[in-house]
């Protein structure tokens, strides 16, 4: 079940009810430039800090005594963020998303920028996380080479081992089949992994920045809710498109998503 909001997150999140997200997935502007179809990420260092605590500090109360954060930065500015967010949650990893970019030239004056940093934060000891389902299994020959008598039964080696904190995935090129028009669409495999290990099926995730909706495809394809908001307008369109390309239309159930205040509900009802 999705909901999709074509609205300002912060306006949006007003809405929404205490303590009744199990995860987020945050991938807001960048602060960078990049086109959006509006000036979101048209800000100023400082206005663009300012803007980014505001919208955190009115997602934190949302998340599950149990719940997660993951937040898309870039080393710009990953460092003043994940110092803010440190002082309301428990950092739990920096994951390393190595968008797998091929060298090509580039930039002759510093190294080439070839990744994103997630933050991935919790807000108490005992948040929710499920390893299994996010195992990476050995090739045959990796695991035939472990055959000490010690690793044998070894459930990491039988199902697979922990990902670790660096994630290579290639970034979209307009030749995958999922790529949409939209100019930061994240891989799913991406926020799939995300969404298994640290959201229980049938849990809620919540996307204030849903892009061209791959959160929302991730998470109905794993058998999980979410609600995303989107500001273009375009970018929504994109979404429902997409969802109803991946056969997700019966999920739509507008209005009825207990998170959701009437009002919400009273806007989602209008501008569909
Ligand atoms: C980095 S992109 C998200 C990409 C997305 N994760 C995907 O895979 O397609 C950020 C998105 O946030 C949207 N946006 C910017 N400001 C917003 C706001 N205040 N409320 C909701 N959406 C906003 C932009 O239009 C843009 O589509």
């Amino acid at each position: 079940m999705f909901t999709l909001h074509n609205q300002d997150c912060l306006q949006a999140l007003d809405h929404l009810r205490e303590s009744s997200v199990d995860l987020v997935i945050a991938d807001p502007p960048y602060g960078l430039g990049k086109d959006y179809g509006n000036a979101s990420d048209r800000m100023e260092p400082a206005e663009f800090l300012a803007w980014t605590e505001l919208w955190i500090l009115k997602t934190l109360p949302k998340i599950k005594p149990t719940g997660s954060f993951y937040i898309f930065a870039t080393w710009q500015y990953a460092p003043e963020i994940f110092s803010f967010i440190k002082k309301h949650m428990t950092m739990i990893n920096e994951i390393i998303w190595d968008r797998k970019v091929p060298s090509m030239g580039g930039t002759t004056r510093k190294f080439s920028s070839v990744h994103d940093n997630i933050g991935f934060f919790a807000k108490r000891a005992a948040y929710y996380f499920d390893l299994d389902p996010v195992r990476v299994p050995y090739d045959p020959a990796t695991k035939k080479a472990r055959t000490r008598s010690i690793f044998v039964g070894k459930k990491w080696l039988e199902r697979g081992y922990n990902p670790k904190d660096v994630w290579s995935i290639s970034r979209l090129h307009r030749i995958h089949r999922e790529r949409e028009n939209h100019p930061t669409q994240k891989p799913l495999a991406l926020i799939e992994r995300m969404i298994q290990a640290s959201c229980p099926e049938n849990g809620l995730v919540l996307d204030p920045f849903a892009g061209s909706g791959t959160t929302l495809v991730a998470a109905v394809k794993n058998r999980r809710r979410v609600i995303g908001f989107e500001v273009n307008p375009d970018y929504c369109r994109i979404i429902e498109e997409r969802m109803e390309r991946a056969s997700f239309q019966q999920n739509v159930r507008l209005g009825q998503l207990e998170s959701v205040s009437g009002r919400v509900e009273q806007h989602l009802t209008r501008t569909r």
